[in-house]
This record gives structure tokens, C-alpha cells and sequence, in this order.
């Protein structure tokens, strides 16, 4: 290993070109994995003609295997019964931390922003390797066995990474829910997960503010009877927070009783790693399930390339461990890689908006990803908060989660990049595993708010929508899709694959449907446009309307909702809610805060709706539909072109409800 200045040097050496429009990128003296456009075609096409020699190569540099797999693919969309390396075994504890604690055991795993500032700790593979053997022993002792569900309610902190870690140890499932979701959220999902064991802490931490989530997870399992352990970590200490022996076990006492060596339970590629639910264009939640092999390779790879990660890298990812960009960005990737993870607990702007570039400079980050609605919001604070930090080390600097404008992608690359840094705009989700669509430093010359190319395997294809037609050539627009499997792709839906065959794989036979509009420019390069279902995107996270409207529903003055998204300059999108009362109640400010809080309390502080309106009638078609495109319309200031209104059954509600909604914006 290189001494720290070395590194240092080496680091600040390595930077490249901000890609401005089309003009080529340099790499510094650290060689990007990728440093030409040439370069990454020529992956790329061998990625596509030659997918056996291609993913066998990296499937084996990347992973060690227990058991080498022969078979490198299996399985078809059409056929919905995709597998990779299906006769290959592994553990992916063992890839991600014994690999590294044998090798390098100081070498840092996590570094630890703890919410209080000035507090940062670091966990070294070798701590991190005896922490999750000492508590995947705690779980073998509680019965659990492979194939088992554990849910995991946590904050931030490195022991969320250690449960989930601790799990994969022994081939048990983690189903990691968001610690922002209300108890009967967290309910849902233990329930439909089948876990008999969940993971928590007494409390958490954000910008200062303590959270319940013992309490939460208590309120929670008065509807899951079947939960038979509850983990506790102690993250504050306060007192009062409720526990009630035997069920409830405190994790410090466990893992103290037990053994920190733990070995690897050996699981097939195709074994399930991970649940992780995410919102549809129906009310409820699908369990999304991912593999151990073909996931952990994705994410992995991706990183590697994407991010440009060398030794001695210090990555930070700021998304919570509760979303897909924390399982694959977080935990998984940089560990498979060896790299060292900043795991940050706080919020942007706790204490001040110069959080995240603190951080920077003090642990001298050299790649950083976070979200648009993040960089915008920051953004608005003024450059001052970030110019005044050391942002030297930083090298590559991502986005993901939602479309990011062109105007905050040029401020994060000139204010946050110092115009040195590579940005990547990562395009994927949850179902993806890792990234899909992304440009690689050193290599993608960029267009602000084009997420450009594909990463390696994946075959994008332009669907019309209508027809479903694949669109041929440059400028094109239509529906995003992906034309064969990929090795992070999600199997199934877990207990419904039914309707991971009807959400993904039906739509358009043969290609996987990701319910996102896109388009391809003159020059080949994609952009996303956004949604086409159901589910909208605030702040980075999806949340479907239909949730929201069910939750309106369960208030007792509710008649009827319809939930759409609102165009906001900072989250992307935001919630506006409409609502007919019954007849036996009266619109008033204190019934509008309360079905506000109704859906809170249901859903959780994510769901608010920024915007609820009374109505006294939804414009429907002459069949009682809602027609919710008058509503997106309407909010979004365009009632000027609503389009087609000879399905709509009644044309005078929408004077009443366009000065409403413009009464209420204003407000
Ligand atoms: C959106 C988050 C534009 C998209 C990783 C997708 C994006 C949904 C981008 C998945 C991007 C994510 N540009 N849109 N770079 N990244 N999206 O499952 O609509 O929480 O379908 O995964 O976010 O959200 P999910």
C-alpha cells in the first residue's frame, strides 16, 4: 500500500476533465479502468457479441468463488426464468470482508460520519470481518438457516451494514426497510417477507433530532404476531425506550456471548441476497428480489468502472442504506471492491450546508454521489458554504435517483467539481441492481442531463409506446427498455412472480419494461424523461400515487383522492393531493392538515403531501374514471393545454378547480 501522502499526490494528480459538451476528456497519472471512448466501445461491443468470454472474465477477476460456475447464463425475458452462473457457489460475506481482512486487515472498511459533528470513527475489515461473524452467530443462535427472511430497521450507522452483512454470512435474506417509513409500513413489509427476526436500535439521530425507531418497530409488530426476536442496538442510550425481554435482545449483550469467527455459509449465485421493496403503480409494495452472485458482481463492476475506483479510494454515497442506492452503493459495491466506505448519518445542511463538503475535506473523499434534489437544494445556499472547503481530493462526482437539470449539473461540476472532477449521471433502479445507463470518467465526453451510454451487457432499445415497436436509429423517443438479461437484473417479485412477469416482462414481450420514457439524440446519447406509470419521484425516491390515495382513503371524512405529481424546483417532484369529503363534512383548514397527517402517519414523513386540495368533484370520464392526466396537467400550470376533453363528463368543474389549485400553489 502507499503511504497517505503518496496517496495524496496520486490522487490529486488523477483528475480529468469535466467533459464539457463533446469536447474529449484526459485522464491524470492514475489511468482510468477506462480512458478512451474507444475503449469503452470496444468493452462494450465484446460485452454484447462475445457475453460468455466477456462476463466469465469479469465474474472471475472481480469474485472469489467457492465453487467456479461452467454455465455463465441461463434463461430468457421472454421467459421470466433468467439466471446467472447458476451452478457457481459463493459467500458474498466472504467476498466483501474476509477477502480484505486477510489480505490488508487495517485497511479501512467504513468510515463513520456519525450526526454529530467531529465525531467520525472508522471500522477496519478486520473489526468489521469479527463484528458481522460475532452477530451472524447471534442469528444462527436465534435458529435462523439459510433462506430465511431477516428484517433490518436501522439508522445509518455501520451496524446496519454488519446486520445486512451478518445475514449474507449465513445465506439468510435481509429485507432492509427505509427507518423513515411508519410502523404500519414496517408492518407490511416484515409481514410479507415472513421475517421472524428484526434488527433495530433504540433510537436514531438526524440533525440533531432523536427518532423512535424501537418504539416504531414495537408499534409495528403488534400486527406481527410471527416476529419472534427483536435485535436491539444501542445508538443513544436514552432512557425509556421500550423493551420488553425475552423477545427483545440487546445486541451489545448477544454479540458479547458469542464467537468472533463465524464460517461462511456457502450459496448458489442464483440463492436470494436481499429483498427490498419499492412502490408500483399499485398500492402495494413489491418485494424485489435480488441474487448473490449476478447482484454482487453488478454492483461491483459498476462501481469500479462508473466511479473509477482504485486502492486506497475513499467513496461516499450518501443515500440511506433503506433505498437500493445504499445496498448497491453503500455496502455492497465498495466492499466487493476493497474500497473504503463513508457511511454519514446526518442531513445536508446539519449544522449548516457545508455538511457534505466537510466531510470531503476531512476524510478526503475522492468520489462523492448524491442526489439531484440534494445538489439543488444545497445549491441554493450559496457557493460559499462549499468554496470555503478543501474539495481537492474529490475526482469523480455522481448523481442518481431522478433527471438531473442541466443548470444543477453545471453548478455541481463547476462549484462542487472545481471543474476538474468526471460527473456521472447514473441512470438505474431498484429492479436494475446497478447502474444501467452512465457515462465513465475518463472516457464519455458529457452532455449535462443525459445519462449517455450503456454499461457493459446492457441492450437498450427505444419502445413505441403504442405499438411497442422498437425505434431504430438516432432521435428517437418512446419507452426505455432492455432487450436481454443482465447479471444484477432482479429475479422475481417475492412471493408474486406473476407480477414481476406482468410489470416487467409483459408489457412488451421479450424486452424488460422500465416504466420510464426516454429518448436518444442525434448523437446516440440517452435522456431520461421521466416516468410513464403511476409512481412519481420526490426527492429521489418513488412513491406511487395509488399508496398515497389508499392511505387517504382509510380518514374517515375521505370520499375520494387522486394523487399526482407537481412540478418542484427543488425535490423534482412533489405530492399534491386532491379529496372529495362525504357529504356529512365540511372543508376546513384544520381537516385539510389533518388528512396531511393521516397519510404521515400511514406512510411516513416521505409521503407528505406538499400540496392537499379540497374538491368538491374529480374530473372523470362519463364511466366515473378519474381522469388524473387534467390533474398533472392543471398543477403543472398547463391548463391552458389540456388536450382532448370530450371524455371528460363534466366541463364546468374545471374553471373551479384550475383557480383552486391556483389559489393553493400560491399559498
Ligand atoms: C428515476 C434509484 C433520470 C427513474 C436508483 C427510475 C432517474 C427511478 C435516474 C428508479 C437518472 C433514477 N436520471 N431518472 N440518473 N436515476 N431515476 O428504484 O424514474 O428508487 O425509474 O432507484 O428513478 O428509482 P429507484
Amino acid at each position: 500500500m502507499t503511504t497517505t501522502t503518496e496517496q495524496q499526490q496520486d490522487q490529486s494528480a488523477a483528475v480529468y476533465l469535466p467533459h464539457p459538451r463533446l469536447v474529449s476528456p484526459e485522464g491524470g497519472r492514475a489511468k482510468p479502468w477506462v480512458s478512451s471512448m474507444a475503449e469503452y466501445e470496444a468493452l462494450y461491443k465484446e460485452s454484447i457479441a462475445e457475453p460468455e468470454q466477456f462476463w466469465t472474465r469479469m465474474a472471475t477477476e472481480t469474485l472469489t468463488w467457492d465453487r467456479p460456475f461452467r454455465h455463465v447464463t441461463h434463461g430468457s425475458l421472454k421467459n421470466g426464468d433468467v439466471a446467472w452462473f447458476p451452478d457457481g457457489r459463493l459467500n458474498v460475506a466472504y467476498n466483501c470482508v474476509d477477502r480484505w481482512a486477510l489480505a490488508d486487515p487495517d485497511r479501512v472498511a467504513f468510515v463513520y460520519e456519525a450526526d454529530e459533528p467531529g465525531k467520525a470513527t472508522r471500522v477496519t475489515y478486520k473489526e468489521l470481518q469479527e463484528q458481522v461473524c460475532s452477530l451472524a452467530n447471534v442469528l444462527a443462535a436465534f435458529g435462523l438457516r439459510k433462506g430465511e427472511t431477516v428484517a433490518i430497521y436501522m439508522p445509518m450507522i455501520p451496524e446496519a451494514a454488519v446486520a445486512m452483512l451478518a445475514c449474507a454470512r449465513l445465506g439468510l435474506v435481509h429485507t432492509v426497510v427505509f427507518a423513515g417509513f411508519s410502523s404500519a409500513s414496517l408492518a407490511e413489509r416484515v409481514a410479507d417477507a415472513r421475517a421472524r427476526v428484526v434488527i433495530t436500535a433504540d433510537e436514531g439521530l438526524r440533525g440533531g433530532r432523536p427518532i423512535r425507531t424501537k418504539a416504531i418497530v414495537d408499534e409495528a409488530l403488534q400486527s406481527c404476531p410471527e416476529v419472534e426476536h427483536v435485535l436491539v442496538f444501542r445508538r443513544t442510550g436514552s432512557e425509556g425506550v421500550p423493551f420488553s425481554a425475552p423477545r427483545d435482545v440487546w445486541w451489545h449483550e448477544a454479540v458479547a456471548a458469542q464467537r468472533p469467527y463465524c464460517p461462511p455459509v456457502e450459496v448458489s449465485a442464483e440463492d436470494p441476497l436481499f429483498l427490498l421493496y419499492t412502490s408500483g403503480s399499485t398500492g402495494k409494495p413489491k418485494g424485489v428480489v435480488h441474487t448473490s452472485g449476478g447482484y454482487l458482481l453488478g454492483a461491483a463492476l459498476t462501481l469500479k468502472y462508473v466511479f473509477d475506483i482504485h486502492e486506497g479510494d475513499v467513496f461516499c454515497c450518501t443515500a440511506d442504506i433503506g433505498w437500493i442506492t445504499g445496498h448497491s452503493y453503500v455496502v455492497y459495491g465498495p466492499l466487493a471492491l476493497g474500497a473504503t466506505s463513508v457511511i454519514f448519518e446526518s442531513v445536508p445542511t446539519y449544522p449548516d450546508a457545508s455538511r457534505y463538503w466537510r466531510l470531503v475535506e476531512e476524510h478526503r473523499i475522492t468520489q462523492f454521489y448524491t442526489a439531484p434534489t440534494a445538489i439543488r437544494a444545497l445549491r441554493r445556499h450559496g457557493d460559499d458554504f462549499v468554496t470555503r472547503c478543501d474539495l481537492s481530493s474529490l475526482r469523480v462526482i455522481g448523481s442518481v435517483g431522478e433527471p438531473i437539470n442541466p443548470d444543477a449539473w453545471t453548478w455541481y461540476s463547476e462549484v462542487v467539481g472545481g471543474g476538474r472532477c468526471a460527473v456521472v449521471d447514473t441512470y438505474w433502479q431498484t429492479e436494475t441492481g446497478s447502474h444501467v445507463i452512465t457515462p465513465l470518467p475518463g472516457a464519455t465526453p458529457a452532455k449535462p442531463g443525459s445519462a449517455t451510454f450503456p454499461f457493459f451487457g446492457v441492450e437498450l432499445a427505444i419502445l413505441d409506446p403504442t405499438s411497442g415497436a422498437e425505434l431504430e436509429g438516432n432521435d428517437v423517443s418512446g419507452v426505455l427498455a432492455i432487450k436481454r438479461p443482465w447479471p444484477s437484473m432482479a429475479r422475481t417479485i417475492a412471493g408474486d412472480h406473476k407480477r414481476f412477469l406482468d410489470t416487467y416482462l409483459k408489457p412488451y414481450p421479450g424486452y424488460y419494461f422500465a416504466g420510464d420514457g426516454a429518448s436518444r439524440d442525434a448523437d446516440g446519447y440517452y435522456w431520461i424523461r421521466g416516468r410513464v406509470d403511476d409512481v412519481i419521484n420526490v426527492s429521489g425516491h418513488r412513491m406511487s400515487t395509488a399508496e398515497v390515495e389508499s392511505a387517504l382513503i382509510c380518514h374517515p371524512a375521505v370520499a375520494e383522492s387522486a394523487v399526482v405529481g407537481a412540478p418542484d424546483e427543488v425535490t423534482g417532484q412533489s405530492i399534491c393531493a386532491f379529496v372529495t369529503l362525504k357529504d356529512s363534512y365540511t372543508a376546513t383548514d384544520a381537516l385539510t392538515a389533518e388528512l396531511v397527517k393521516e397519510v404521515r402517519t400511514r406512510i411516513g414523513p416521505i409521503a407528505t403531501p406538499k400540496t392537499l386540495i379540497l374538491v368538491d368533484e374529480l374530473p372523470k370520464t362519463r364511466s366515473g374514471k378519474i381522469i388524473r392526466r387534467i390533474l398533472r396537467k392543471v398543477v403543472a400550470g398547463e391548463a391552458d393545454q389540456l388536450g382532448d376533453l370530450s371524455t371528460l363528463s363534466d366541463q364546468s368543474i374545471l374553471e373551479v378547480l384550475v383557480n383552486k389549485v391556483t389559489a393553493a400553489l400560491r399559498g
